[in-house]
């Protein structure tokens, strides 16, 4: 895919304005995984490096329906950006109506209060994306946030009918990861879904059947009573429960048919923990393929969506020796680009 991208253009003295994926999860005001924000730095600090005047990042943060709800605050994320780039001084703004010009004058990196606060973000509204950009006085766009270019929204849409813009180095490096798997991939392969997104997911089941030879459904999805199995369709069926019934992990027989899926397929991708893995006692399933597949040297081995890469990322601080082909930062959007949909948040940028 030709995407233009930050390594084309001269960035010096410029306000760039970058989209980033900060949808992190947060648990008692702090960043549990931080790997979305990590993915970011190399986008950063190139341009840091090309001497861009300001690098003003923009994101979202779960699902607020428009309003201002402090649970979804993205304070959290700057205080982790702060730490993991201790160089430049970072600010943090929220976007007030009418106030015309952010005061960036103190810092060079700076990072915007959650876009979805305002109803107009996801309505992908331009008057919206404009007051963003005389918000912040940006010149360039740059999206990096792979695992949003699946919505069109006004911080992935709209804005690149208003700016020039261009792909950053995460997102560049994802579409390129990602292509491997479907440009001819090591087959059989086996897709294994689950998580708790089960509006989105389920519709994408069955469309998977043509670039997967199996699939394999756990999490909510599998749990809530997903009933389209078929002969290349495996749905768990039996589940560990809590006293109040509620299934919360994919069970043992269930657990055991996809280990032998995976031992029996050449490239296999991930998407969505199969049970509630935050808790110790519900993530036994989604341990185990995670060990299966990081022991794999033989195969193409694909981790992709927010809660999953959190997971295997804190599996591979204990255990060194788990391995990947790629731990992808998207979800959503990595399973729609796998399908070969048309993500609106690249097209702007080909
Ligand atoms: C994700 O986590 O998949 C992205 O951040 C997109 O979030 P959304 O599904 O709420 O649009």
């Amino acid at each position: 895919m030709n995407l233009k991208t930050i390594r084309d253009i001269d960035v010096k003295d410029k306000t760039v304005l970058v989209r980033v994926d900060y949808n992190v999860p947060i648990k008692n005001g702090e960043v549990e995984s931080d790997l979305r924000i990590s993915a970011s730095l190399p986008t950063i600090q190139f341009l840091l490096d090309g001497g861009a005047k300001k690098v003003v990042l923009i994101s979202h943060l779960g699902r607020p329906e428009g309003k201002e709800n402090p649970e979804f605050s993205l304070k959290p994320a700057v205080e982790c950006l702060r730490a993991l780039l201790p160089g430049p001084e970072i600010g943090f703004f929220e976007i007030k109506k009418g106030q015309h010009l952010v005061d960036l004058s103190n810092c060079r990196v700076a990072l915007l209060e959650n876009l979805r606060f305002d109803p107009r973000e996801e309505a992908n509204d331009a008057e919206f994306a404009k007051e963003i950009i005389d918000f912040t006085g940006a010149e360039l766009f740059v999206q990096d946030g792979f695992a949003v270019v699946h919505r069109a929204h006004a911080s992935t849409d709209a804005i690149t009918k208003l700016l020039p813009s261009y792909a950053g180095l995460l997102l560049e490096k994802e579409i390129n990861g990602l292509s491997k798997v479907i440009d001819n991939p090591e087959r059989p392969l086996l897709m294994i879904i689950g998580g708790a997104k089960v509006e989105d997911k389920a519709p994408l089941i069955e469309k998977f059947v043509g670039l997967a030879d199996q699939i394999a459904v756990g999490g909510k999805i599998a749990a809530d009573g997903y009933t389209n199995s078929s002969d290349k369709i495996y749905v768990a069926d039996d589940f560990d429960e809590d006293t109040a019934g509620a299934k919360l992990d994919v069970g043992p027989s269930s657990t055991i048919k996809i280990a032998e899926m995976i031992q029996g397929a050449k490239t296999v991708v991930w998407n969505g923990l199969l049970g509630k893995a935050e808790d110790a006692a519900y993530a036994t399933s989604s341990t185990i393929v995670a060990e299966l597949m990081g022991e794999s040297a033989d195969k193409t081995t694909v981790i992709c969506g927010g809660d999953t890469t959190g997971f295997v990322e804190q599996m591979m601080l204990e255990h060194p020796q788990l391995k990947y082909s790629l731990v992808s930062t998207g979800g959503g959007a990595a399973l729609e680009f796998l399908l070969g949909k048309d993500l609106p948040g690249l097209a702007g940028l080909k």
